[in-house]
């Protein structure tokens, strides 16, 4: 091989002075890419925020709602059977005075208090029915039976007993109820956000 030829086969190193111009270069990238991630990031983040606050705004209420009056509920230890009725929001949308559930209020003879009762049957979620003949409460989808109290009668395919809600007699003879839905084929009462 001639010189001339070896000289054109010389492979030209970068110089070291251009090491501080692209390391520039790279961090100008680095930070653009950053502050883009970042203007678009924030303004995604606070519609995730808008977008799920009614769910936290709903998981945050529970309410005592009007569902009667004492007159309604005579003291024979019979319960009755209440719808109960409120302006319900489902996330996003407000409907109404719509029944939300139902619940059973019982009253003892000569007893000023008032005993209520969530219709809803623990086991699986149907409606929970009076058996009058029986003096007790059945469930017409596997049969589960409790007492007026709500204790269950065995066997008993449900798990726990009928969920007793909070209740009050208002000064001008409402009842109302602290309306609460809970688990259902679970052993304990668990409060559903
Ligand atoms: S839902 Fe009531 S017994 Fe199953």
């Amino acid at each position: 091989m001639s010189k001339q030829s070896a000289k054109n086969l010389l492979v030209r190193l970068p110089t070291t002075e251009a090491e501080p111009g692209q390391r520039r270069a790279f961090l100008a990238k680095a930070a653009a890419i950053v502050c883009g991630g970042l203007a678009t990031l924030t303004p995604l983040a606070a519609g995730v925020w808008m977008f799920l606050d009614p769910l936290r705004r709903r998981a945050a209420t529970a309410s005592f709602l009007p569902v009667t009056t004492t007159t309604s509920v005579p003291d024979d230890g019979v319960p009755r059977q209440f719808a109960v009725v409120s302006d319900r929001i489902d996330a996003w949308t407000g409907f109404a005075a719509e029944p939300i559930g139902a619940v059973y209020l019982c009253r003892q003879q000569g007893a000023a208090e008032v005993q209520a009762l969530s219709a809803t049957c623990p086991h699986a979620g149907c409606f929970v029915q009076i058996e009058a003949d029986e003096n007790c409460f059945r469930c017409p989808c596997h049969n589960s039976k409790f007492t007026f109290a709500g204790s269950m009668v065995a066997p008993s395919p449900s798990p726990r007993a009928m969920d007793a809600l909070e209740c009050r007699l208002e000064k001008n003879g409402t009842i109302t109820v602290k309306w609460e839905t809970f688990y259902t084929g679970v052993a304990g009462k668990v409060t559903r956000p």
